[in-house]
């Protein structure tokens, strides 16, 4: 029975395609594992905060000397990381927004990049990640085309989330996408051709 982790950063609640493919997603992964628990973190309601001066006290001060500032201050990061390492499977709806993720998912993910916790330096200085044996779907929804064709070289979703999954030991991802939802022709069928692609 896996832990399955749902990361939502469309605000579009029903309406949401990465939400929708992000659920189909765990409907077909369920199909195999029908006890799997499901957590959704959806976090555009109670958004995480842009890193201010007081997360980064909080980060790089030991816990043990920890005053009552740095222990609020690092509430969201703790939470989201527990939440990571108590998952098997993460799903993370990923909408493009202006070529890249929506700044909801960038705030959650600063919150997780933590040295001694996600990620360390060697002694020879090379990253090594601390989260192991976690698989990841990203649900990447898009108004234009960027898994094929002339615009892939302006995806900075999917390629800067396997950057920096990996850079926390997760390397198992998977991309499933949904995209032309700006384009007639496309848009109509676009979420259902994504459905009739999702592969394990
Ligand atoms: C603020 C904003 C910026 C967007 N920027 C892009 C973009 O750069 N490229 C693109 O193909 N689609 C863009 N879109 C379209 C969305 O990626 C598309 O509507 C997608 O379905 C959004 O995901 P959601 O349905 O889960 O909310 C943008 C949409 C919004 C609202």
């Amino acid at each position: 029975m896996a832990k399955i982790l749902h990361v939502i950063s469309s605000p579009r609640g029903e309406a949401s395609n990465s939400i929708k493919l992000g659920n189909a997603i765990i409907d077909k992964l369920k199909e195999n594992d029908p006890g799997a628990a499901v957590t959704v973190r959806d976090l555009t309601n109670g958004p995480f905060p842009h890193m201010e001066e007081a997360h980064l006290n909080a980060f790089f001060t030991p816990v043990e000397q920890h005053t009552e500032e740095n222990k609020a201050a690092i509430r969201h990061s703790n939470e989201a990381i527990a939440e990571i390492f108590d998952a098997d499977i993460i799903v993370i709806g990923a909408p493009m927004y202006n070529f890249a993720i929506s700044s909801v998912l960038k705030a959650w993910i600063d919150h997780i990049a933590r040295a001694g916790i996600t990620f360390r330096y060697t002694a020879e200085g090379t990253p090594e990640g601390l989260i192991n044996g976690k698989k990841v779907y990203i649900a990447a929804a898009t108004g234009g085309i960027y898994s094929s064709g002339d615009f892939t070289s302006a995806d900075f979703v999917t390629p800067y989330l396997k950057t920096f999954l990996a850079f926390i030991g997760i390397t198992d991802v998977k991309v499933i996408w949904s995209e032309g939802f700006a384009i007639p022709g496309v848009k109509e069928t676009a979420l259902e051709k994504a459905i009739d692609n999702i592969t394990l």
